[in-house]
């Protein structure tokens, strides 16, 4: 089954003065374990077919099923976490009881499998020996990695990432995709991934899905058929250098389809 499923989705926003339609038959599939990016200009709704599929907004026509079951049932049985650009952490709790925090919401284990959970996935995540510190002595990286823990301790079948490392230097960025990836193969998670980075979604995804301007629609589905396990050296393939123009010339062709569109004629 697959794990996410969107059916001809269409979102329209009401403002004061009109409508925004956003999102306009948005369909595809997203098969278990299997890790996808959204790319796509600013603006094109890349963060709400995230929230549709949360279940935090609702669609204004089509269905959305994760694993089956509607967003608010998969968001009640917690079959998704979603990890932000920022992540927000309490600032008065430790980085360990951060991450528990899910699991104390649910509740139903004690405190010590709570603890023990908590600790593996920080061990995972690369922040053994900081379970004790405060967020504010955490570095953006550190943050990122404490923030994907707490993702992970519900085990949920579906991460949902909005632009996670979109924030970050280019640096930390790699060394942080390589973590996600290793992460990533330690779960069993599905992983829908949003970046407006090219180089990064060719580098972490099994398939890209590329979404026009306004209203955002999928305009290409390209599988990245590179070797796994991902390492730099992979990243600075020619292959993968191959696939990066792919997708930037399949950009570049739709925004100036819609720049064409929006002026009415193509020019002479
Ligand atoms: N809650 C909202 N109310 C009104 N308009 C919204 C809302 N959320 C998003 N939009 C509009 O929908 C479009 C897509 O937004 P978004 O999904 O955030 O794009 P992206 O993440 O690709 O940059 C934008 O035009 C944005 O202004
Ligand atoms: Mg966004």
């Amino acid at each position: 089954m697959a794990s996410v499923k969107l059916e001809k989705i269409s979102k329209e926003f009401q403002l004061k003065d009109g409508a925004v339609l956003a999102l306009n038959d948005v369909n595809g599939e997203i098969g278990d374990r299997e890790f996808v990016s959204l790319i796509g200009p600013s603006g094109c709704g890349k963060s709400t077919v995230l929230r549709l599929i949360a279940g935090l907004v609702p669609p204004t026509n089509g269905e959305i099923r994760l694993h089956g079951l509607t967003p608010a049932a998969a968001r009640s049985q917690r079959m998704y976490a979603f990890v932000f650009q920022d992540p927000v952490m309490f600032p008065w709790r430790t980085v360990i009881k951060n991450v528990e925090m899910p699991l104390e919401v649910v509740g139903g284990k004690t405190s010590k499998e709570r603890a023990d959970h908590a600790q593996a996935l920080l061990k995972l995540v690369g922040l053994q020996g900081f379970e004790k510190a405060m967020p504010n002595q955490l570095s953006g990286g550190m943050k990122h990695r404490a923030a994907i823990a707490r993702a992970l301790m519900l085990e949920p079948p579906v991460l949902l990432m909005d632009e996670p490392f979109g924030a970050l230097d280019e640096i930390t960025r790699d060394r942080m995709n390589l973590e996600l990836l290793r992460i990533w193969g330690a779960t069993n998670a599905a992983v829908i991934f949003v970046t407006h980075s090219i180089e990064e979604a060719v580098f972490l995804s099994d398939r890209i899905l590329v979404l026009s301007p306004r209203p955002g629609t999928i305009v290409a589905d390209i599988p990245i058929d590179l070797p796994r396990p991902r390492t730099l050296l992979v990243k600075q393939s020619e292959q993968a250098f191959n696939y990066s123009t792919l997708v930037r010339k399949k950009l570049t062709e739709i925004t100036i389809a819609a720049e064409i569109d929006q002026f009415g004629a193509t020019p002479e």
